[in-house]
């Protein structure tokens, strides 16, 4: 039995946070330049207008600008590339992040290809995957990014060890492969396909989960001692009535086997706003440099 260490993700943002406020300020100082972070909405996912919320009060707590764009989920994909186009011109906006998913018709790769790279803060335009791909400097996706901090926060180098990164999105996964790729770990991307697949969890030393499905990862698929980061954010029923959140890891059963895990909520969902925040600073700084 092993004593199961909880990485706390919401303590490790705030301090983050704090620490960017401070950096911001300087930045303000020296430059006469606040960063200004642009998001666009289309559409009325419950889900979504709650995350773009919290983005618009963190941004401005930190010190930044916070220029929020709702369409109504009849936009056009012209409407939607028009908007990215004028605030890729508009000097006052360092940052675009346009919320995902779309509504259907829209093209969201077509989209993401209009937004200027170099205001990429989500790290999703083709061209800042290439450039992590190639190990050059690139604005990385904030979730990722946020999940190999928490990494290297709990464990120090990351150098040889197993991960398994359960999940193949290009928001997630892929990018999280190409970090741990990038801290010299021996990277498996697993998925719904995969065969064997509670055998390949096993073998991780480090064992993601973000894939979206509720606590499909077992406790048994756990290695002992192993460090767990679950990226799944699922709503579920509650027995009595009413939903509860949960991960795609099964929580309870990860306890004395796992030697550390992220809760759901507060171990990796945090650390995104803050990496986004981060993000917009380190375009603001290319930017005005
Ligand atoms: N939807 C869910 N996660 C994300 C994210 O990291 N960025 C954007 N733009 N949309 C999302």
């Amino acid at each position: 039995m092993v004593e199961t260490r909880l990485i706390d993700g919401k303590a490790f943002a705030e301090r983050m946070r704090l620490r960017l406020a401070d950096e911001v300020a300087a930045f303000v100082t020296d430059t006469g330049v606040t960063p200004g972070l642009a998001v666009v909405l289309v559409g009325e996912d419950p889900a979504s207008a709650v995350y773009v919320r919290n983005k618009g009060r963190q941004t401005v707590e930190a010190g930044m600008n916070s220029i929020e764009h709702k369409l109504p989920a009849t936009a056009t994909q012209a409407d939607v590339l028009a908007l990215v186009r004028q605030l890729n011109d508009d000097p006052a906006v360092h940052g675009i992040l346009v919320q995902l998913p779309l509504p259907v018709p829209i093209d969201a790769q077509a989209v993401l290809a209009t937004i200027d790279p170099a205001k990429d803060v989500d790290g999703f335009h083709v061209v800042n995957v290439g450039r992590l791909s190639v190990g050059l400097d690139a604005l990385v996706p904030c979730t990722p990014l946020g999940c190999v901090m928490l990494l290297k926060d709990a464990l120090g180098s990351l150098a040889g060890l197993e991960a398994v990164v359960v999940g193949r999105s290009n928001i997630v996964g892929k990018p999280l492969a190409q970090l741990l790729l990038r801290e010299d770990c021996t990277v498996t991307i697993a998925h719904s396909r995969t065969r064997d697949l509670p055998d390949v969890c096993r073998r991780a030393d480090i064992l993601i989960g973000a894939v979206g499905r509720p606590e499909m990862i077992r406790g048994d698929w756990i290695k002992p001692g192993a460090t767990v980061i679950d990226v799944g954010i699922n709503r579920v029923e509650k027995a009595g009535g009413g939903t509860r959140l949960v991960g795609d890891v099964a929580f309870d059963e990860a306890q004395g086997i796992a030697g550390r895990i992220t809760p759901v909520p507060g171990g990796v969902g945090p650390m995104t706003i803050a990496c986004l925040l981060q993000n917009t600073l380190t375009a603001a700084r290319r930017q005005v440099a």
